[in-house]
């Protein structure tokens, strides 16, 4: 199994918006019994709450469903269970960062690293502005090329 894991601060916009996204082409690639998705946030906030209501509203016109999921924290041992843990900006890369247990740091990667063609390093936080369907773009392109890295490196 590859397991991969999508992190940002809350847990309720940007991350489980990447969870559903990549679960979403798993699927459609036919993977889903090879690639294991989850998401977290670096802070405790939101524990056990679901998405923010406006992501789960953008992902549903694109035919994704989210709102069965649950906000949890992250914690060290994901490093040790994930394969790819997937940080949704510089923020959360620098936390998680810390997080991480020795010899571990390689797990660690960008999200918008895979979407060479979205100008910027961090997935916006729309939390306190709009622009969900920007955020939802931006996280579907980076999808498609974490997919095809990951295929790329393990021959699927
Ligand atoms: P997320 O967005 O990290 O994409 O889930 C946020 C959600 C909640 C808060 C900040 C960002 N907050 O301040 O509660």
């Amino acid at each position: 199994m590859i397991r991969v894991v999508f992190v940002c601060l809350g847990n309720i916009c940007r991350s489980p918006t990447a969870e559903g996204i990549f679960r979403k082409l798993v699927n459609d690639a036919g993977l889903s019994h090879v690639i294991e998705v989850d998401s977290s946030g670096t802070s405790n906030w939101h524990e056990g709450g679901p998405p923010d209501e406006r992501s789960t509203a953008v992902a549903k016109t694109r035919g994704i469903d989210l709102s069965l999921l649950k906000s949890r924290q992250a914690v060290a041992d994901d490093f040790n269970h994930f394969d790819y843990v997937i940080a949704m900006d510089g923020s959360n890369h620098q936390k998680l960062l810390s997080l991480c247990p020795p010899g571990r740091e390689d797990r660690l990667r960008l999200c918008l690293s895979f979407a060479p063609s979205v100008s910027l390093t961090d997935v916006p936080d729309p939390y306190y502005e709009d622009g969900f369907d920007a955020v939802f773009d931006m996280i579907e392109s980076a999808g498609q090329g974490l997919l095809a890295e990951i295929q790329d490196t393990h021959n699927l």
